[in-house]
């Protein structure tokens, strides 16, 4: 109850910032990226499109990578207009094939560039049942695992920055509390709605990958920790905000919904706000492996701190990107489940 009201008034937490802060307010004393270069998945439209413009407004050189090259030069017109000195690049990815996430990468090490923030914010909902080329259901292979097999590329390129400049580099994951709202066992339920339609139901679909992601998060800290690497990763619930996650149900009840729920929403600069914070707070320098909402650090779910499932889905995760390009995930041949 207690945090509810401190939500609905906008009650700073122990970091300074609460629910109502925006994006620039919390990059607006400490943060001068000029010299940084951020990657940021989804950027095209929503949060994503917010957290681009601001961190361009702080001087960062972003790549903007995209599956429509037209939303994506969209975007960019968009922040040059504003911010006319902005340098950002715009690249082709598709996050549900792990093809388009190689080429991506190889395409983005060709241009031999440093790489100090990962923002791995892309999302999608959806109630159509759809399967991925790589045999994976759709939003898990879009929310999660483009985004773990993308981490996992350019990670070395990240440590690499780090080591040369000395500046941290940071990861973001873009995740939801609607992570806690998934029970039971993932990976089960993951080959069920990437073999059959029957198994899929969109909100706990979706509720899987974003528990997948606050699982990823803790995984890659650790293993980060491990090698000492000066790399940073963290994970946020940016707070609920109408943008065009619900674009199938645009309509006038989704109106009404939103309108009768208004009072408990964001506005899309204070929905960026968690994010912008993470990858750029000084405060939070060597803090890792943490979830985030309302700009303050907070707990994951019961499911999203168990590390033990976060290591049975990091060797799932391994086993669907390390598929042949061509062959479909099979998991008759998956002998760890
Ligand atoms: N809105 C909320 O209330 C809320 C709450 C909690 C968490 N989140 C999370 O916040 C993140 C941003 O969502 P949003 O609300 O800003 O939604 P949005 O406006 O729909 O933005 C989603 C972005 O992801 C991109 N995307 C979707 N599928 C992709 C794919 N296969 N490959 C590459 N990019 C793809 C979209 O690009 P296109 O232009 O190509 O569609 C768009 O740029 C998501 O991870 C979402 O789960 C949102």
């Amino acid at each position: 109850m207690l945090e509810t009201v401190k939500y609905l008034i906008g009650s700073p937490g122990a970091s300074g910032y609460g629910s109502k802060s925006t994006a620039e307010e919390v990059t607006e004393n400490y943060c001068h990226l000029r010299s940084f270069t951020a990657i940021i998945t989804g950027a095209t439209s929503g949060i994503g499109a917010e957290t681009a413009r601001v961190l361009a407004k702080r001087g960062a050189r972003l790549v903007l990578p995209a599956r429509s090259p037209k939303a994506a030069e969209e975007a960019k017109a968009r922040i040059v207009s504003e911010f006319p000195d902005s340098q950002i690049i715009v690249m082709a990815l598709d996050l549900s094939s792990l093809s388009s996430v190689r080429k991506f990468v190889a395409e983005f090490e060709s241009l031999d560039m440093p790489l100090n923030l990962l923002i791995n914010n892309a999302g999608k909902f959806t109630h159509e049942h759809a399967i991925s080329e790589d045999g994976i259901e759709m939003t898990f292979a879009t929310n999660y695992l483009g985004h773990f097999l993308l981490t996992k590329l350019l990670l070395s390129k990240m440590i690499e920055t780090a080591n040369k400049t000395g500046v941290q580099g940071r990861i973001v994951n873009v995740s939801s509390s609607i992570h806690g709202w998934f029970s039971g066992d993932m990976i089960r339920y993951l080959i069920q709605i990437s073999r059959n339609k029957s198994y899929y139901d969109a909100t706990r679909a979706y509720a899987l990958s974003k528990l997948a992601n606050v699982l990823h998060t803790k995984e890659v800290a650790q293993r980060l920790e491990k090698i000492g690497a000066n790399v940073t990763v963290n994970c946020v619930h940016p707070g609920i905000v109408r943008t065009r996650l619900t674009r199938e149900r645009e309509g006038m009840i989704t109106d009404l919904v939103f309108f009768l729920a208004s009072k408990l929403l964001k506005k899309i600069p204070q929905a960026a706000a968690t994010t912008c914070y993470v990858a750029t707070h000084p405060r939070l320098v060597n803090v890792s492996g943490k979830y985030f909402a309302d700009c303050n650090e907070t707990w994951a779910s019961k499911q999203g701190s168990n590390s033990t499932e976060g290591a049975r889905l990091w060797a799932a995760s391994e086993f669907m990107v390390s598929r042949d390009a061509k062959a479909a995930c099979d998991w008759d041949t998956y002998d760890k489940y």
